[in-house]
């Protein structure tokens, strides 16, 4: 379903995936920060939550970037160039972090000898053999990505928020 010209929202699908994608994604955070420590329950149990999301992060974008492809985007609100500019390059990046920040824990996982398991759903899987040297990069690459990734996406949301409360424009309702 392309998008005609009278229209400035997103579709159904596309307005779906942003939201469950974030969802996810915070849930994949929350799920770390509060994991506890080495050994308890606490932690099997979070981090099998982090897996878990993470992988349907994974799967969504596959699924959005397919939907973006074939439906597009509404065409971009009137703003200055720079603006513009911006919010393309975060869009982007946000779009390359969701198939980049799975990839590089699974491939962890996987670096260290072990396959993906994801708990409640009985699913185990391996996309690369151990490999100790590729490891602590891998974790390395994770760790810099999510911490880098809480400004982008904070970023983005304030400008979200910016346009709704300070520009009084569109921006947030096409989206909702
Ligand atoms: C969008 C999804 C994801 C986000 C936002 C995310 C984010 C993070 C963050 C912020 C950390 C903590 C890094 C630190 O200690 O500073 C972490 C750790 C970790 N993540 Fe993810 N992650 C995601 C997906 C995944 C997936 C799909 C897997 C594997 C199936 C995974 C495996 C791990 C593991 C094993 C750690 C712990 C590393 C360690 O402390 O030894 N992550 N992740
Ligand atoms: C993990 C968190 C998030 C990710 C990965 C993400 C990702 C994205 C991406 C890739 C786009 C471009 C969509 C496209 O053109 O296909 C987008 C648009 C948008 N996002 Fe997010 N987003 C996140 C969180 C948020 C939050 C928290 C808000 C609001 C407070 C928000 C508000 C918006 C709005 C309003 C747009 C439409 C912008 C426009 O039409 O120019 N996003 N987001």
């Amino acid at each position: 379903m392309p998008y005609p010209r009278e229209t400035d929202r997103y579709t159904k699908p596309a307005i779906f995936f942003h939201w469950a994608i974030f969802l996810l994604v915070a849930l994949a955070y929350l799920a770390i920060e509060i994991r506890g420590p080495k050994g308890s329950d606490s932690r099997v149990f979070w981090s099998n939550v982090h897996f878990c999301a993470g992988n349907l992060v994974l799967g969504l974008a596959v699924l959005r970037l397919l939907w973006r492809l074939w439906a597009g985007a509404p065409a971009e609100i009137d703003t200055n160039r720079l603006l513009a500019f911006l919010a393309r390059a975060a869009h982007l990046a946000l779009y390359v972090f969701i198939f980049a920040q799975p990839l590089l824990g699974i491939l962890m996982i996987n670096a260290g000898g072990h396959p993906v398991t994801l708990a409640w759903v009985n699913v185990s899987y391996t996309l690369i053999g151990a490999d100790p040297a590729a490891r602590p990069l891998l974790k390395g690459a994770h760790e810099w990505l999510g911490n880098a990734f809480y400004w982008v996406i904070g970023l983005h949301a304030l400008a979200a928020i910016a346009h709704h409360a300070i520009f009084k424009d569109r921006t947030l309702r096409r989206m909702i």
